[in-house]
Parts: structure tokens; C-alpha cells; sequence
């Protein structure tokens, strides 16, 4: 039987947004440009996770900040940084191989969450060689969908985006496999006003595509507007 909690997203806003937090057996997206969000996000949720007593494996191919985790994690940083299982991937292949790697530590380790950030940045230098890295990427979202569905877990990947000159507007990177496998996605848009962003739902099973939320960062994480 799948488990019906949804597991938190370690803010109350973006859990509301999508209905209760991150479905578990499932993909959630989150997509946006540069400083939108997207990492601290996933800090969040890792964090809220890790708390919580589960392992969380975070693929970051962009450089794993652990200043920003100190911020987030405060006093706790010491005490859940243990299960806490960082991969450094330096390219696609090896995106790929640390996706397989990671079966191992939930074997041993109380499965929590899933984070890759982002999915797509390295996939996006192999797609500008040339190399045929779409069918790559959608074997690592089937590969990390099917732990969600082993370990019974949320994933959280990110994405980033490019001008879609045809639409005229900015879309998520990895074409329509990416879209499909993620059974919910959110965009994260800068505002404005500065130090603001939005957060809207795109895509989810039982929720109106078009709700949001703005929010600041914070030291600690971010901070919805009221
Ligand atoms: N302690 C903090 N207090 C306030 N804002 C912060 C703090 N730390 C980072 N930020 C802000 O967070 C933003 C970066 O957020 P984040 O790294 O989550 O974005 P991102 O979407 O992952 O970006 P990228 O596409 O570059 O990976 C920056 O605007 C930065 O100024
Ligand atoms: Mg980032």
C-alpha cells in the first residue's frame, strides 16, 4: 500500500502549495534561473528530513554550499550531518554512476529524501558537445524514481532554465521526459521588488496549476510573505 503522508518540505508555505509536501514514490521539480532558490529549497527540505532521524542523498552538481547548510541547520548542523550522503558529480557519466552508487546507503541507512541539484546543469554541457544526453537523463529520473518507489521516499530535483525562443518565455531544461517524470512541479520566479521571489505550482496530480506564494531568503532558509 503506498503510504498517503506526504513528508515535509520544512516550510509551511511551499507545503500548502503542494498539498501537504513532497508526495513520496514521487518526483517533485522545482525550476527556476539563477538565485531563484532552487538549492535552498532542497536545503531545506534535507534538513527538515535529517531531523527528522532519515538519511537524506544529495547529488549536487554545482557545489554543495555547507556554509548555506550551517545556516539553515544552526545548532543542529553537528548532530545530523552524519546522514547526510553529499555526491560531487564533475560530469553527466559520473552524475549517473553516483545515482546507481546510491542504492547502497539506503540499504544501510534509514531512507529519507532524495535531492538532485540540478539535474540538469551538467546534462546541459553534454547537450552542448553534441552527445545524445537526453536518454541519459531520463534513465537517472527512472533510476531515482525507482528508489522513491523501493524506499518509499520524495525526490527533489532541480532544474534550470532557457529562453524558449519559439514561446518567448523561459522554460525548464530536459524536454518533455523531465516534465512527465515529475509528477509535481514548481517555478521559481525573482520579483521585482528585490530580495522577493514566487513560487508557482505548474504541475501537480490534485491541485490548480497557477497557485503561489512569495517568499524571501533567509539566513535560516526563507521566510514567506504573510
Ligand atoms: N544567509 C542568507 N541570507 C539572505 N539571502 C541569502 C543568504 N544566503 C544566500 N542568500 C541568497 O540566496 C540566493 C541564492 O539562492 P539559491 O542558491 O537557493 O539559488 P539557486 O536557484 O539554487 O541558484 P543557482 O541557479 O545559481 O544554483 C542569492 O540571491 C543569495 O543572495
Ligand atoms: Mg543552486
Amino acid at each position: 500500500m503506498t503510504k498517503p503522508d506526504r513528508q515535509t518540505t520544512g516550510n509551511a508555505a511551499l507545503d500548502r502549495l503542494l498539498g501537504g509536501g513532497l508526495e513520496p514514490r514521487t518526483i517533485t521539480q522545482l525550476y527556476g534561473g539563477p538565485a531563484s532558490g532552487k538549492s535552498t529549497l532542497c536545503m531545506i527540505a534535507s534538513v527538515s528530513c535529517l531531523r527528522a532521524g532519515g538519511s537524506v542523498i544529495f547529488i549536487d552538481s554545482e557545489g554543495f554550499s555547507i556554509e548555506r547548510f550551517r545556516q539553515i541547520a544552526g545548532n543542529d548542523t553537528a548532530a545530523i550531518a552524519d546522514r547526510l550522503f553529499l555526491f560531487e558529480p564533475v560530469d553527466f557519466d559520473q552524475q549517473g554512476g553516483m545515482i546507481t552508487e546510491s542504492d547502497k546507503i539506503f540499504r544501510q541507512h534509514k531512507p529519507g529524501l532524495v535531492v538532485l541539484d540540478s539535474a540538469t546543469a551538467l546534462y546541459r554541457t553534454d547537450l552542448e558537445k553534441g552527445r545524445d544526453a537526453m536518454q541519459q537523463l531520463t534513465r537517472q529520473m527512472l533510476q531515482i524514481l525507482g528508489y522513491t518507489k523501493r524506499y518509499d521516499l520524495p525526490a527533489l530535483v532541480t532544474n534550470q532554465v532557457y529562453m524558449d525562443t519559439t514561446r518567448n518565455t523561459f522554460a525548464g531544461l530536459g524536454g518533455t521526459s523531465l516534465e512527465h517524470i515529475s509528477k509535481a512541479i514548481v517555478r521559481l520566479d525573482r520579483l521585482e521588488t528585490p530580495g522577493w521571489r514566487r513560487a508557482t505550482l505548474v504541475k501537480h496530480r490534485s491541485r490548480p496549476e497557477g497557485a503561489s506564494f512569495d517568499f524571501e531568503i533567509v539566513q535560516d532558509g526563507i521566510r514567506a510573505k504573510e
